[in-house]
């Protein structure tokens, strides 16, 4: 049997894209063979395939790579000294991060270590939508401090990151405001958000005494939202582009600012993944692509108008 992937076979427009076959990896000591479900599609490959960004920079020379950081799937083999997990486990991780991906593989190797069980009532696809998005929400929130009765402004609610960054910011009991295009008010609303519609007029007209902003937008928008917060608030830009610019900017301003990079937390999925199964938090899937039309589900994430996450069916 072989072991499809999906390959950035040079930097470019999605096309380069390319199913190639390799050998089922055989899981070392302390690693676990998953048989990958869904794959997570995220921004960061996009910009990869793109050849922009440190990920591409890093693995320029070593192309074909293939891309894809959040599975979720099946143990279907055990390494040596492994204990965690059976044969037949659903399990999702966050691997490969940053310089090794390969998730937008049908089988892959991971140190046990990096896997979450998948509790029984979650579904594979809710499962791969969380890692990278969901713990980047989390970990934006954290950073920031958010306390109960707090006003938070996200922007760009409805996206992989967004959708869950809202949810944690209600569940923490602050007043949560966000910005989204005029089709995606309602479905902020269900999630407890107050909506701003950014195509309507700049935020910065509608909001201020905000304490804390998670920029998940960055640019003029990000510039333009620094105009609604109270004297000593806190600002996390999470688009890495822009992230240095927009603190520079806000600290000129009086503000706490930083930048974040996310860093993989197998507790943390835990957490969340018992979110899912108890209710306390929902993931939105756009849209799931078989795995060979990959290039689709890139040319989606590029039109930045995706409602929570993208996903590639492995099987
Ligand atoms: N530093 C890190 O560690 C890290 C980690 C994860 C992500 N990121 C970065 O964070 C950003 C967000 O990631 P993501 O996965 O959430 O992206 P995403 O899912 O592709 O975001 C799509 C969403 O952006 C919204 N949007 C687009 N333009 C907007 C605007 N001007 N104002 C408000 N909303 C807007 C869209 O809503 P509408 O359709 O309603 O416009 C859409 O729902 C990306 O730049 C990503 O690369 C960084």
């Amino acid at each position: 049997m072989d072991n499809k992937q999906i390959a950035i076979t040079q930097f470019g427009e999605p096309d380069v894209l390319k199913l190639q076959t390799s050998p089922i990896p055989q899981p070392q000591a302390g690693e676990v063979l998953v048989k990958v479900a869904f794959a997570g599609v995220n921004p960061i490959d996009v910009k990869t395939r793109a050849g922009l960004g440190w990920a591409a920079t890093q693995n320029k020379d070593n192309l074909p790579w293939v891309p894809g950081y959040d599975i979720s799937g099946e143990i279907q083999q055990l390494g040596d000294n492994t204990q965690r997990f059976s044969v037949g486990d659903k399990v999702a991780g966050f691997i490969g991060f940053p310089l090794q991906g390969g998730g937008y593989s049908q089988y892959v190797c991971v140190p046990e270590s990096a896997l979450s069980l998948v509790p029984d009532s979650v579904m594979l696809e809710a499962a791969a939508a969380l890692p990278l998005g969901g713990q980047t929400a989390a970990q934006a929130l954290d950073k920031s401090q958010l306390k109960e009765g707090e006003k938070v402004l996200i922007l760009a609610g409805a996206g992989g990151v967004g959708h869950i960054a809202i949810q944690i910011a209600v569940a923490a009991k602050a007043e949560v405001y966000t910005t989204c295009s005029e089709a995606n008010l309602d479905y902020m609303a269900t999630l407890g958000a107050h909506a701003i519609n950014y195509q309507f007029s700049p935020v910065s007209q509608r909001l201020q005494d905000i304490d804390v902003l998670i920029d998940l937008v960055g640019g003029d928008a990000a510039l333009d939202a620094l105009k609604c917060l109270k004297d000593g608030a806190r600002v996390i830009s999470v688009p890495t582009i822009s992230a240095e610019m927009i603190c520079e900017k806000a600290k000129l301003l009086g503000f706490e600012a930083s930048g974040m990079l996310v860093d993989p937390n197998p507790e943390q999925l835990d957490t969340m993944l018992y979110m899912v199964s108890v209710g306390l938090l929902k993931t939105e899937i756009f849209a799931t692509y078989p795995l060979e039309q990959a290039m689709d589900a890139h040319r989606q994430i590029e039109t930045g108008h995706t409602r929570g996450k993208v996903l590639l069916d492995m099987q």
